[in-house]
């Protein structure tokens, strides 16, 4: 089977990748020549962990190539994804699909035979069928189908969320579309992950359903963890009483700085506007973004406080910048709002992160120090604030780092430790809701 993936940005590069390890021909395609060349020459645009072997391993054995070539590879096909950006648009908060159309438009006049095109991109419903109209359109003669197969792939474990799906959701309209894409789905038969299929527009509203129900798991939480501040409550077990409950689920409810990344900071402001269109509220997605607005601003005051009342020239090791660990991307990442507003306020700002220095130093105000390692942004700290948990920052030598600080104040935004041992560490501990 022919895969053509346009856009060789996270999503298509994975999700090539991955079909190639299915046993698919894939061709990734990108308007982006230093992109494909980079591509060609074994380098990986992006950190995530296993995409690296996962390519070579493909490319070796020819099942995965990278082409500038559109035309070529979609005459081939017999299925096309369209995995391009739907950044936010500026001012209005709609996902902008101009890359959407400009890949149906150019696609529209290379095909040849019948060829499912296939929106990977996550895109606002009635997308899918504008697409089929932009191809009837440019090219009447064309046998062709349009379906919608939303991804849902977490950076950090997008492989393993590809290859152990807990579903996989197929918008489709015609039986010759389902069955090739079943057909190219076919190896997750053997672990038994549901397909779900259903028509187009339901299957574009899952995906925004599902961010949205996730990021309003992790802002209520949030929310609880204030309460439990105030009233002495635990959130962490709080979470965990709530989710043993197998209506509720235990996942998604570690309280934290906030959510951020590329897709729930985006996909909910995206379905408020899709709402707003049909003349539908959502009240309850709309307070899930206030929520974790508020919840970073919270943040800023909770290290003050920590801080004694003002980060004025204090030194400040932050240790973490991504929005979670295991990614370089600082695309919404709470410490974009934090570190700021800290600096803001004279805070000396030493950071360090494993992977996401090398965005953080493009978004970051200028004054902000990026440190190699963790014992230089720690060395003569008055504070130390944990933004990111990763693995590096779980087991730190707590008495090194104590030794090495000016000061002893450790603000955990992410519950990695626990509080007694700090204490009997000379730190004087904060973190959220506990
Ligand atoms: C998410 C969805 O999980 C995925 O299915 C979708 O397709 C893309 O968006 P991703 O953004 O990679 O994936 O990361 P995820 O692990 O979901 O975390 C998102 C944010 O929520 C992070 O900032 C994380 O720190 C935060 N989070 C997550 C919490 O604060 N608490 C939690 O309990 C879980």
């Amino acid at each position: 089977m022919n895969v053509v993936m346009i856009g060789s940005g996270y999503v298509g590069l994975v999700s090539g990748a991955c079909f190639s390890e299915f046993g698919a021909n894939v061709i990734c395609v990108d308007k982006d020549e230093s992109k494909i060349n980079a591509l060609l020459n074994g380098e990986i645009p992006i950190y995530e962990p296993g995409l690296d072997d996962l390519v070579s391993r493909n490319v070796k054995e020819s099942r995965l190539s990278f082409s500038l070539d559109l035309k070529e590879a979609v005459a081939e096909a017999d299925l096309v994804f369209i995995a391009v950006g739907t950044p936010t648009r500026r001012g209005d908060g709609h996902a902008d699909l101009k890359y959407v159309y400009a890949a149906a438009e150019e696609i529209a006049g290379y095909l040849t035979g019948y060829t499912v095109i296939v929106d990977k991109s996550t895109v606002p419903v009635g997308t899918a069928r504008e697409v089929c109209r932009i191809i009837k359109k440019a090219n009447p003669a064309a046998e062709f189908d349009v379906a919608s197969n939303p991804e849902f792939l977490r950076e950090g474990s997008a492989i393993g969320d590809f290859m152990r799906p807990d579903r996989v959701v197929l918008g489709v309209e015609s039986e010759r579309a389902e069955a090739l894409l079943r057909e190219l789905y076919r190896p997750l038969n053997l672990i038994e992950a549901p397909i779900h299929v259903t028509n187009l527009e339901s299957a574009e509203l899952i995906k925004y359903a599902s961010n949205a129900f996730l990021a309003t798991k992790i802002s209520f939480i949030n929310e609880m963890s204030q309460l439990c501040e105030k009233v002495g409550a635990d959130v962490h077990s709080v979470a965990k009483g709530m989710g043993l409950d197998g209506r509720i689920g235990k996942k998604f409810l570690h309280a934290g700085p906030g959510y951020g990344g590329s897709c729930f900071p985006k996909d909910t402001l995206a379905l408020i506007r899709i709402a707003q269109e049909h003349g539908v509220s959502s009240r309850i997605v709309e307070s899930v973004v206030e929520v974790n607005a508020s919840q970073k601003a919270r943040m800023v005051s909770k290290i003050r406080e920590a801080l004694g009342g003002s980060e004025s020239d204090k030194v400040i090791a932050v240790l973490g910048l991504t929005f979670k660990p295991e990614t370089d991307d600082m695309r919404d990442s709470p410490s974009l709002a934090i570190l700021p507003a800290m600096a803001d306020k004279g805070a000396i700002i030493k950071a360090h992160d494993p992977e996401g220095v090398k965005e953080a130093r493009k978004l970051l105000p200028e004054s902000i120090q990026y440190m190699d390692n963790i014992e230089d942004a720690i060395k003569g700290a008055d504070a130390i604030v944990l933004m990111t948990e990763w693995n590096q920052y779980r087991g730190l030598d707590l008495d090194r780092v104590k030794s090495l600080m000016k000061g002893n104040v450790f603000v955990d935004l992410r519950n990695v430790y626990e509080r007694s041992m700090m204490e009997s560490h000379g730190f004087i501990y904060t973190c959220v809701g506990r």
